[in-house]
């Protein structure tokens, strides 16, 4: 398993974990308007070829707002998530990022469970941020 940056080749796998994992799936066209961004950083967890987990960051000075987490249905639970997580944060950190926000789906236990243990805090809800199914959104934001 190695873990390296997100290119433009990888759009075609990216595409298909997307549209299974996401009720609202990103497009392709704003995956690659975000890859191409300077102030952006996308990871990607590889395995013989295989893309299994993927995230984004979109940084301003010293903070950064998470994009999204994803990690393949058949290889969740295995600590993927965890290692993406922190890996995300240490990259970041490197580039001068000490603070991170998220949102994420208020029945989204398992990922809110994850970034609770990689050192996010709620910090407020967003109500009916998300559509399909409509539901509130948690805030949450880490420091490091
Ligand atoms: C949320 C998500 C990214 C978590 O990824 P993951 O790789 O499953 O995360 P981890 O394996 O690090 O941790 C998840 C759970 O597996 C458990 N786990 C990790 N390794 C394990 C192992 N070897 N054996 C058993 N359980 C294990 C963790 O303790 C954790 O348990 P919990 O749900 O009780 O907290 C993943 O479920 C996902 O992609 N979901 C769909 C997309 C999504 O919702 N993304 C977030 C949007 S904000």
């Amino acid at each position: 398993m190695t873990l390296r940056e997100m290119t433009v080749e990888d759009l075609d796998q990216v595409m298909e974990l997307e549209r299974d994992l996401f009720p609202v799936p990103w497009t392709r066209e704003g995956y690659f308007t975000f890859l191409i961004r300077q102030d952006t950083m996308f990871l990607a967890v590889e395995e013989k070829g295989e893309i299994l987990a993927y995230c984004g960051v979109l940084m301003v000075l010293d903070e950064g707002d998470v994009l999204n987490v994803a990690v393949k249905r058949d290889r969740q639970r295995e600590g993927i998530g965890r290692f993406l997580m922190e890996s995300l944060i240490r990259l970041a950190g490197e580039q001068g990022v000490t603070t991170l926000h998220l949102e994420v789906r208020k029945s989204n236990e398992t990922a809110i469970r994850l970034y609770e243990r990689t050192g996010f805090a709620r910090d407020g809800i967003r109500r009916n941020y998300y559509t399909d199914p409509a539901e509130d959104a948690v805030l949450m934001t880490a420091k490091f």
